[in-house]
């Protein structure tokens, strides 16, 4: 690829982005004019911190922690995880076959990349997480849609998926509860895909966890390390942004099937050495100490939820059903006539309310939008209200 006097790599030319944040930058810009803008586009809490976990990276400072940690995360952190996910997953994990990484994010970006390149096939599901297909691509695979349905409340068809399995397919990706349709996979969805799974062995399977501790209407999350048969072809992702309100910290975790620990320790060693020492003693703390900010949290967000739904489906043109993870609505907005990055526009400039275009999450999020209701009842009812006035005065029709 050329730029400029630059040649770059091909790669360059295939790499997306994350819209949500260009949608953050253009939104702090209309606040700089002024604007008071409503924040329903980037996907993280609206809370801090919990103080406990600030209180344990200030201790890991003063002890002296400040300088290279281990590639693959400190042991003590390992153990913390590997307790955890005996918790929360009722799943035992060696500590020795989790990565500690700098984010959740980066456990895709290795994964993607150990397994894509020339001649190979990704699947991801669609709209999905940008990042999937954007690395996909950048990788050299092809990438291969899941595609995600508003009739099936967004949860990936387990028979479409095998049945789109070729010799050259490396990976699939799968993410329950989802960013960004909120979407929850049922088991008996899992069951199926884990089944029909045996007859393809050169297939691996990431699973993309992230936001496993926030689903809603005693919706299950079911995670795949359930599936036995598959643990030695599974990677998992999760990590504490969406949990523990920790997106600016930076810290994430795989767990890996044992022959590709030291192929992904490497590929960290290659890039960013190690995750943040203090960041790492933080995170223990937050699995350790009692878990009632999650709860809490989760609290908030479930009412909030309840309340955006509910005010969606008052605005002409625009309908959305009730989802039962993350913290994200995903709203059709066919009714309306105008098209997902048009919605995202008018809504930024006009409205001064930042939302993301379905399309930012794939071609299946065309006729859609994505609402973040991490914000507050008063912020989400402003917002609404705004858009729903709108909808009155521009004649958009009622959605069938
Ligand atoms: C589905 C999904 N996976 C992974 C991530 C990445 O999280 P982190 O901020 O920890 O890198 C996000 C963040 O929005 C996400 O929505």
């Amino acid at each position: 690829m050329k730029l400029g006097q630059f040649e770059l790599s091909d790669g360059m030319a295939r790499l997306g982005t994350e819209s949500a944040f260009e949608v953050l930058a253009r939104a702090k810009e209309l606040e700089r004019q002024g604007h008071e803008v409503i924040n329903l586009g980037i996907g993280q809490p609206d809370f801090q911190t919990p103080g406990h976990i600030v209180e344990a990276a200030k201790k890991a400072l003063d002890d002296g922690h400040h300088g290279y940690t281990p590639g693959n995360g400190i042991l003590p952190l390992r153990e913390a995880v590997a307790a955890d996910i005996a918790v929360n997953r009722g799943a035992t994990v060696d500590p020795d076959n989790i990565v500690i990484v700098p984010g959740g994010k980066v456990t895709m970006w290795y994964a993607i990349l150990m397994f894509g390149g020339p001649g190979t096939e990704i699947m991801y599901p669609n709209p999905g997480f940008p990042i999937y297909e954007s690395v996909i691509a950048f990788s050299g695979a092809k990438p291969v849609p899941i595609p995600l349905l508003e009739k099936n409340a967004f949860a990936f068809d387990a028979d479409e998926v095998l049945a789109q399995i070729t010799p050259a397919t490396r990976l699939i990706i799968v993410n329950s509860p989802a960013n960004p349709t909120g979407g929850v996979v049922p088991r008996a969805e899992f069951d199926k895909l884990a089944a029909g799974l045996e007859k393809h062995p050169h297939v691996t399977i990431l699973s993309d966890e992230i936001y496993s501790r926030l689903t809603y209407d005693n919706a299950e999350f079911v995670t795949m390390l359930d599936y036995e048969h598959l643990r030695d072809r599974l990677i998992i992702l999760d990590g504490w942004s969406k949990t523990y309100a920790m997106t600016g910290w930076r810290i994430g975790y795989g767990v890996w099937p044992a022959p590709l620990v030291d192929l992904v320790t490497r590929l960290n060693i290659n890039s960013v050495s190690c995750t943040n020492a203090a960041t790492q003693f933080a995170s223990i703390a937050a699995l350790e100490r009692p878990q009632h900010s999650v709860a809490m949290m989760r609290e908030a967000f479930d009412g909030r939820r309840k309340l955006i739904v509910d005010l969606t489906n008052g605005i002409p043109g625009m309908s959305s059903i009730l989802p039962t993870g993350a913290f994200y609505t995903m709203p059709n907005i066919a009714g309306t006539g105008v098209k997902a990055k048009a919605m995202e526009t008018l809504l930024l400039e006009e409205l001064h309310i930042a939302a993301i275009a379905g399309t930012s999450f794939g071609a299946y999020g065309e006729g859609y939008i994505r609402f973040s209701y991490a914000n507050s009842t008063e912020n989400i009812e402003k917002a609404l209200g705004r858009m729903r006035d709108y909808a009155e005065s521009a004649g958009w029709a009622k959605a069938a």
